[in-house]
């Protein structure tokens, strides 16, 4: 089974391996240094190895640690944000171009599964998209003509999605899609990226990441790689402090996976238009006549560390299947996970903004990560080799999208109202409220405490001040981590950080007793 910071464990992680590679102590040099080994790192390192460029990949973690092992990886041109609201931020020409480069993304997954023999069970499958029972309808004509402007002509309405035990009314088809197992994909990318001579190193922390001439990433362990460019693909860059967390919000999203018997729902992607959206396809499990489906169904969004109520958040899912989808036998796994909403619709990859013009980033990836990740591999090899690309400035991260200020503000307004923690009284009084397995924050005079008691019942004292931009960070009690409301980051019970903006450790904090050992031995 995959290693986790996190309790929840998607059904990739048990229905697949990866590789381990080794941890980077040494001083090395490559062509190009990727720090991030999920779907957006793997991808830019595969396409530049293939130009003949010397690659070295980091991470924290294992390949695939982050967000791509909680991904549903549903390959879409049917984007989250509407084509209608697309053309309305970027004008039809931008809308059109993210159609092509999200159809184009889906080819190039296809491509590269043929072409490196990667069994991850890729297919081409329908995507439809519905309106819940009392919602205007009005909403699939605007998107499909809107879809059509944008070049996609060959989407359609229909009267119904097809399924037998629930009828949506009408909906919009949309052809072609893909689904595949993101980590089994991965897999395959690491054995062709290591095939072409690049290196992989996990369990390797970038504590510092610097352009110019040349760059220069340091890791925890003591090794550096010096290289001619470096793409910071950590899902949200660890390199950036402001200008790329202001015009993108960090949402906690969830997802079950119900057993329901093979066939018994047509296989396709399905979403419908409220916000959060439902998305749901379907996992077969096993082979022969010992083979069933997982139906898995997403959603429940809220705003990462701004709600503690992960169970009520399946249950709601639970309902909502099973009142659409009789057939549901139990409920076989439940799994979390964090999506960058970007502010216009559309992901940040490209130069690192106020950087040297050798640091990239990919980011903003909304919940179309899986394409947007695979467009990073395209555009940053092109904006790397040197090669003009149309996409460029779609996704700009240094773009600014005026039609997108109300929702910049919105967005931005609500991470200036968590700064109100830091005055407010924690969440309980005292240590002894805590529960062995959980954790709450306590005031104690001026400072914030993130308090961790251990099933062992040992108490864990941090600093709750998050190391990014100092909000105070929340207790997460389904994943068992300290999850940051102002820009998304995360970190373990322990304080160990494992999702961005953040790039350090939650502070130990000094009890009473060891305040007092350190003063005496002070003096001594
Ligand atoms: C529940 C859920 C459902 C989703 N469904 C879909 C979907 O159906 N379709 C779709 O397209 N997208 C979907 N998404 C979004 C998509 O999964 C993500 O956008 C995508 O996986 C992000 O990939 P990434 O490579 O950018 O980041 P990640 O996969 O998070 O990889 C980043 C890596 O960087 C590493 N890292 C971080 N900091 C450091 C450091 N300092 N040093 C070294 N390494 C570091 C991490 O360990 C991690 O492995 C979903 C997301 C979630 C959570
Ligand atoms: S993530 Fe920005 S302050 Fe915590």
């Amino acid at each position: 089974m995959k290693k986790s910071y996190e309790q929840s464990r998607s059904v990739w992680m048990q229905t697949a391996e990866v590789p381990l590679e080794s941890t980077l102590s040494e001083k090395i040099s490559a062509d190009v240094c990727i720090v991030g080994a999920g779907i957006a790192g793997m991808t830019t390192a595969y396409f530049m190895a293939r130009e003949g460029k010397s690659v070295v990949v980091l991470d924290d973690g294992p390949i695939g640690g982050g967000m791509t092992q909680r991904t549903t990886a549903h390959l879409v041109n049917a984007l989250d944000d509407r084509y209608f609201k697309l053309e309305r931020l970027h004008g039809e020409e931008g809308a059109r171009l993210a159609a092509e480069s999200h159809t184009a993304a889906i080819n190039a997954i296809e491509a590269i599964v043929e072409q490196e023999a990667i069994k991850c069970e890729f297919e081409r499958l329908d995507g439809y998209l519905f309106v819940p029972p009392r919602d205007s309808k009005h909403v699939l004509d605007e998107e499909l003509a809107a879809v059509h402007r944008a070049g996609l002509i060959d989407i359609e309405k229909v009267e119904r999605v097809p399924w037998d035990s629930y009828d949506t009314g009408p909906a919009l088809r949309f052809p072609r899609q893909g689904q595949f197992h993101p980590l089994k994909y991965l897999a395959g990318l690491a054995k062709a990226i290591k095939d072409q001579g690049g290196r992989i190193y996990t369990e390797t922390h970038a504590t510092e990441i610097e352009g110019g001439k040349q760059a220069r990433i340091e890791t925890k362990g003591g090794g550096v790689v010096n290289a001619e460019s470096v793409v910071v693909a950590t899902n949200t860059p660890v390199n950036d402090l402001i200008a790329i967390h202001t015009k993108q919000a960090p949402y906690q999203t969830y997802v079950i996976g119900a057993r329901i018997p093979k066939g018994s729902v047509t296989r396709a992607l399905y979403w419908d238009t409220p916000d959060p959206y439902h998305y749901i396809r379907i996992e077969t499990i096993g082979r022969g006549a010992a083979a069933y489906d997982v139906l898995i169904v997403g959603g429940e969004d809220h705003k990462t560390g701004q709600q503690d109520d992960g169970n009520k958040r399946f249950a709601a899912l639970e309902r909502w299947t099973r009142h659409r989808f009789p057939m549901v036998e139990n409920i076989e796994y439940r799994w979390s996970g964090e999506v960058m909403e970007p502010v216009d619709g559309l992901a940040f990859i490209g130069r690192n903004p106020l950087d040297a013009k050798n640091v990239f980033i990919a980011t903003g990836d909304s919940g179309n990560g899986m394409t947007h990740g695979t467009i990073a591999g395209i555009l940053l090899t092109d904006l790397i080799m040197g090669r003009k690309n149309s996409w460029e400035a779609i996704y700009d991260p240094s773009r600014i999208t005026l039609r997108a200020l109300p929702e910049f503000a919105k967005e931005n307004l609500n991470v200036a109202i968590q700064y109100t923690d830091l005055v407010v009284a924690g969440d309980v009084e005292s240590v002894e409220e805590i529960k062995p397995g959980s954790g709450a924050v306590i005031s104690r005079g001026l400072s914030k405490i993130a308090v961790y008691r251990d099933p062992a019942g040992v108490v864990h004292e941090l600093s709750a001040v998050c190391k990014h931009l100092g909000c105070i960070v929340n207790w997460n009690s389904l994943e068992n981590t300290w999850d940051c409301p102002c820009h998304g980051s995360r970190y373990d019970a322990m304080g160990k950080v494992i999702q961005g903006p953040a790039n350090r450790d939650l502070e130990k904090e000094q009890t009473a007793d060891t305040k007092q050992h350190s003063a005496g031995s002070s003096k001594g």
